[in-house]
């Protein structure tokens, strides 16, 4: 295999014909967090290994199987995030945000590693935009942080979402639950795979999102965490319902969800879109902060997987805006030309004008069919006769009409032609388009 001219299974390159999509998908998903007063907070794509060791839990997949961890050269164990929480809480203790004023609300866009089996929507490198929200414990916020899920998707123009909602309660309640499911696991151990049959003694909720489908399969008989819930806990469970029909926030309450990292306590949320892994995840965490050494202040938030979001956009023919076009092309012949075509150039796009001119010294007829390729609304030629006479012929490409202007005032007059001329066409285009 071609390993130098290849890159790792799991990965993706985000070419320039792409990534527009990506910034416009990440401004809105920031903005409408902006919205609910969530500021960006950007942590590093490596931490020490023992945060997700006791973050993210070592008997979930993410840890046990999936990260990538590797000794640096000062013999620390490091390991590539595989998601955000952990290290978003580590770096808020550490920074002593969890002290200050609160709620604490923070958002983000990163990249995961996760050494998963790599298939479509599922990578070993992707992006998460998130939120997490410090300090909060009452039944309103995880309404709110539901909502920025929900509302933002909705923003992207996402259709047939479907959010479902669970409570897998506090470690009070689940002290019973987790008796009740071992006493369930225990009859069928044998049946259990080698891993779930580690898990019953040391998480058996653990067993409810084995990917193997006989444990699968027995999983469906367990006991309901939901019907394991202390009276706080079913208030809270309640209330959250109460308040997500208040906003006309559609949902189900799936009993079957999990999620699959160890930090959950209460109410836990997927959305997804039928026929497609989850797009969206996330819920309450109660102990992380002081699990990792910092204050008793709960936190909760979600994570949605960017690759999967825009791959969904795409299928169902979500609206992306236009990238930013080229307003002008120069196309020069000669070396005084060519000099000329730099200035105007430079000129112009301090103005704010996306304007290009040729670096590759290709004849006027090479250039000309390449600004056609980049789809430039407005192409010039200066040759010498253009700078001997001060004036040349402005293209508009769409309609194919010239007009001539001046290069002493090139700049007031291509700012009015860009005014009028151009939107004017687009008007008169688009009023025929509708006759
Ligand atoms: P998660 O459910 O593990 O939660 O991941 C959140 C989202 O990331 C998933 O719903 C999915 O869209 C995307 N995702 C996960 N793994 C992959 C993958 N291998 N390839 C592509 N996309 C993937 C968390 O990470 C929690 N930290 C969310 C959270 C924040 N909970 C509270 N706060």
């Amino acid at each position: 295999m071609a390993i130098l001219t290849t890159r790792p299974r799991g990965t993706n390159d985000f070419l320039p014909a792409e990534t527009p999509r990506w910034q416009y998908v990440e401004r809105t998903l920031l903005s409408t967090a902006a919205l609910y007063g969530y500021g960006e907070i950007r942590t590093p794509t490596f931490e020490h290994t023992e945060l997700f060791l006791r973050g993210v839990g070592d008997t979930t997949d993410v840890v046990n199987k999936e990260m990538y961890t590797f000794t640096d050269k000062g013999d620390r164990s490091v390991t590539l995030r595989p998601e955000g929480t952990a290290g978003i809480c580590r770096a808020a203790i550490e920074n002593g945000l969890l002290g200050d004023a609160l709620p604490l609300k923070v958002s983000y866009v990163f990249n995961c590693f996760r050494y998963e089996k790599a298939q479509r929507g599922r990578y070993r490198q992707f992006h998460q935009f998130g939120v997490e929200c410090y300090g909060a414990t009452g039944p309103v916020t995880d309404a709110e942080v539901i909502s920025l899920a929900w509302e933002g998707m909705q923003t992207l123009g996402l259709k047939d979402l479907t959010l479902a909602v669970n409570s897998i309660g506090c470690p009070t309640c689940r002290a019973e639950y987790h008796k009740a499911l071992r006493a369930y696991f225990e009859r069928r151990r044998e049946e259990l795979c080698e891993t779930c049959r580690e898990r019953l003694e040391k998480n058996p909720m653990r067993i409810l999102d084995c990917k193997s489908p006989v444990c699968g399969e027995i999983a469906k008989g367990a006991p309901r965490v939901l019907d394991y819930l202390c009276g706080d806990c079913r208030d809270h469970f309640e209330k959250v319902q109460t308040l997500l029909k208040d906003a006309d926030i559609p949902f189900t309450i799936d009993a079957g969800i999990v999620r699959g990292l160890d930090y959950y306590t209460r109410t836990v949320f997927e959305i997804s879109v039928p026929g497609f892994p989850a797009l969206c995840g996330g819920g309450r965490y109660g102990g992380l902060s002081r699990q990792l050494g910092g204050p008793d202040v709960e936190g909760i938030g979600f994570a949605m997987g960017l690759e999967r979001l825009i791959m969904v956009m795409e299928q169902q023919g979500c609206d992306f805006p236009e990238p930013q076009q080229c307003d002008l092309y120069i196309a020069s012949m000669g070396e005084a030309a060519a000099e000329e075509a730099f200035r105007l150039t430079t000129q112009l796009r301090r103005e704010g004008y996306a304007v290009q001119c040729d670096l590759m010294g290709r004849s006027v007829k090479a250039q000309m069919k390449y600004a056609n390729k980049i789809g430039a609304l407005y192409s010039m030629v200066l040759g010498d006769s253009e700078l001997q006479s001060g004036s040349a012929q402005l293209k508009q490409m769409a309609t194919g009409t010239a007009k001539p202007i001046s290069l002493a005032h090139f700049l007031p007059e291509f700012e009015t032609e860009m005014q009028n001329g151009w939107f004017a066409a687009a008007a008169e285009a688009a009023e025929k388009i509708d006759r």
